[in-house]
């Protein structure tokens, strides 16, 4: 996933871009790049992290002087990371320059004919192209406004893209537009920007337009227009009429964010920031869906707004909530930590709401041809809402007329619009690429679901409702309470096991995707080795990986169905020489003397302990990877979300 951003005001663009392009980094961070209008067009690329082409502009800032600009940060999908393939790309007289998300699936023909012609690419990426096929085409189209011009190329072009163009002979014009790629246009006075990402536009203006799919937008600084991009091209040719058939009506919408939450704020990383923010993560994802009635205020309610209404111009205009209490069988999809939180959410879902439910790799599941019909629900969870499998998960569920559902946490994703309906988590920009407190809110969202059909299909009393509604509500303040003396904690066994080269975690029940999550958290920030798996089913191989010294984490509580088969095994791994750290219940002694470190967590229902007990393991991870001088907001090799397939 890389990230755009465009300028256009009366303030000198350089150090705008490269701002926007640090708050970007984080989607993809292997080369970087702007383009200022000038004549020609000024473009500067540095391989590696933005600061790299900062050093880079800030020697050179008399070439970059202007008050329009293009940007990107980049995560190769086609050609090494490289000067040369960083964005913008140009045309060889840098007259037309561009920054691209996304993937051109048809360049190599688009490649061939304008080789064939003449054109020279320097560059081994799908996206230089662009510049050339537009230049082409300008040739070609005689009087054809850049409007025109780029929405021809575009439909030439098959794949994705969010895109933002600037032009040598157009000092007040940027051209944006988007397809299976997120592309926002901030409004400001005098000013617009184009972002990949609200998080570049927010220091600017609260007033954004998000681009819906197939729209093409002209930017001046005077004001912008939006267009669909299809109608510009089929208008051509054919005299236009008033008002202008390709005109859309995309409204202006407030930004629900604050420049603070898109900032350290005093952390050392982003990540440590959204581990710690998690209570506060938890009551927004829970607020206003759970509550007890001024009239009734001994009994709970849930309420999830999202889920009453099908969404305008659906198929079935039943209620979700309804089709989803008659459903045969839910479907979760996603990957990674996301579908960690689906495994949990099917215990949830069986237990709570006594009905089927099976967990997808989104990436497994659209390769093969699953079994769906038009009463399962499908449930896709996303923190970025931009996952291509598991987008494309959705669209086989549609054409099966199932009911698609989106658990997401960016507003606006694609996720959140091509799904029937669903409910946002409202946990706040997570820019560590390791998700923390949107795999907490997903939990949440998921629980509540369980719940509000638990009560719907009648499977839980009035009684068994309010008794998990406060104990859910009660989580975000325990976790709150328990934070400080939790760091303290997790840094001391961090100095123990920071050295090791493979880890081992455990748990059954619930906590097995707690354990997997726990895996992966320390795997993906400190680069040890780590597995998760059910800890009887070690016996059924993995046993031969305990040694002395291998760090083993198990979870281990009272509450658990399994816990003497539990208790039985963390001897077990003692025995084999394990250093052990054993996450327990408060107030348990059953583990003095086995465990070389034992961490007590708050009580709660069995149900909700994955949102207690993964929090140690966040921060046992951090913890680490700091210890081991690790580049914990952006890992090597990864990107906070996979928009490629
Ligand atoms: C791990 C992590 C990834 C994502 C996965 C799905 O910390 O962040 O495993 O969970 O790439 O991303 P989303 O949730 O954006 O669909």
């Amino acid at each position: 996933m890389c990230g755009i951003f465009a300028y256009i005001g009366d303030k000198e663009a350089a150090a705008l871009l490269i701002t926007a392009l640090k708050r970007l980094e984080y989607r993809g961070y292997d080369s970087a790049g702007i383009g200022v209008h000038g004549v020609p067009i000024k473009v500067r690329k540095k391989v590696g992290k933005v600061a790299n082409l900062e050093d880079d502009v800030s020697k050179a800032i008399d070439t970059v002087k202007g008050t329009m600009g293009i940007a990107h940060t980049r995560w190769a999908t086609h050609g090494k990371p490289s000067d040369i393939n960083a964005h913008p790309h140009a045309t060889t007289q840098s007259s037309i320059a561009v920054v691209h998300n996304g993937v051109i699936e048809n360049h190599r023909a688009l490649k061939e004919q304008l080789s064939g012609k003449g054109y020279q690419f320097i560059s081994q990426t799908d996206t230089e192209l662009l510049a050339h096929l537009v230049e082409d085409l300008k040739g070609q189209m005689g009087n054809a406004s850049w409007l025109e011009v780029v929405a021809t190329a575009l439909c030439l072009c098959e794949g994705a893209y969010g895109v933002a163009f600037i032009f040598q002979d157009d000092p007040d014009l940027i051209i944006g537009a988007r397809k299976g790629s997120p592309l926002i246009l901030g409004v400001g006075h005098g000013e617009h920007m184009l972002a990949s990402d609200a998080s570049a536009i927010v220091e600017h203006t609260k007033d954004v337009v998000y681009l819906r799919e197939g729209e093409i937008v002209e930017v001046r600084r005077s004001g912008f227009k939006v267009h669909d991009l299809e109608k510009v091209v089929r208008k051509l040719g054919k005299n236009t009429i008033s008002p202008r058939p390709d005109d859309v009506e995309n409204p202006i919408v407030r930004l629900e964010l604050s420049l603070e939450q898109i900032e350290k704020g005093g952390y050392k990383h982003f990540m440590l920031k959204e581990i710690m923010d998690q209570p506060n993560a938890m009551r927004n994802c829970l607020r206003g869906r759970i509550y007890q009635p001024a009239e009734a205020p001994d009994r709970w309610e849930i309420k999830l707004g999202g889920l009453e209404k099908a969404k305008e111009g659906a198929l079935n205009p039943q209620s979700p909530l309804e089709r989803m209490a008659n459903a045969c069988r839910f479907i979760f999809a996603a990957c990674g930590t996301s579908w960690h939180s689906g495994l949990i959410g099917k215990y949830a879902f069986e237990k709570l709401a006594g009905v089927r439910a099976e967990v997808e790799y989104a990436s497994e599941f659209r390769y093969r041809k699953p079994l769906i019909c038009d009463s399962d629900c499908l449930i896709a969870i996303s923190q970025s809402g931009e996952t291509a499998d598991t987008l494309e998960a959705i669209k086989m569920a549609k054409e099966h007329k199932a009911l698609t559902i989106g658990v997401v946490n960016v507003v606006g994703s694609s996720i959140a619009r091509e799904t029937d309906c669903g409910m946002y988590l409202h946990a706040g920009p997570e820019i560590g690429v390791a998700s923390t407190k949107a795999f907490t809110c997903q939990v949440i969202a998921l629980l509540l679901m369980a719940l509000r059909l638990g009560k719907q299909r009648g499977a839980l009393s009035e009684e068994m409702l309010n008794m998990y509604c406060a104990a859910l509500n009660a989580v975000p303040d325990s976790i709150e309470k328990w934070m400080s003396s939790l760091t303290e904690q997790t840094q001391v066994i961090s100095k123990n096991l920071r050295l090791a080269t493979n880890a081992l975690f455990s748990g059954m029940g619930v906590h097995f995707p707690v354990a997997l999550e726990g895996a992966l958290k320390l795997k993906e920030i400190s680069y040890i080795h780590a597995e998760g798996f059910p800890a009887s089913e070690i016996r059924h191989g993995g046993i031969t990986l305990i040694r002395n010294f291998v760090p083993v984490i198990c979870i281990a509580m009272r509450s658990d169905p399994a816990y003497e088969q539990i208790k039985q095994m963390v001897r077990d791994f003692r025995h084999k020489g394990a250093a052990l750290l054993v996450l327990t219940d408060d107030g348990n002694t059953d583990f003095a003397g086995v465990a070389h470190f034992t961490l007590c967590c708050p009580a709660t229902k069995l149900e909700m302990q994955p949102l207690i007990s993964c929090i140690p393991l966040q921060l046992l991870s951090y913890h680490i990877a700091d210890m081991r001088g690790c580049s914990i907001d952006q890992p090597r090799n990864l990107a906070k979300s996979v928009t490629v397939e």
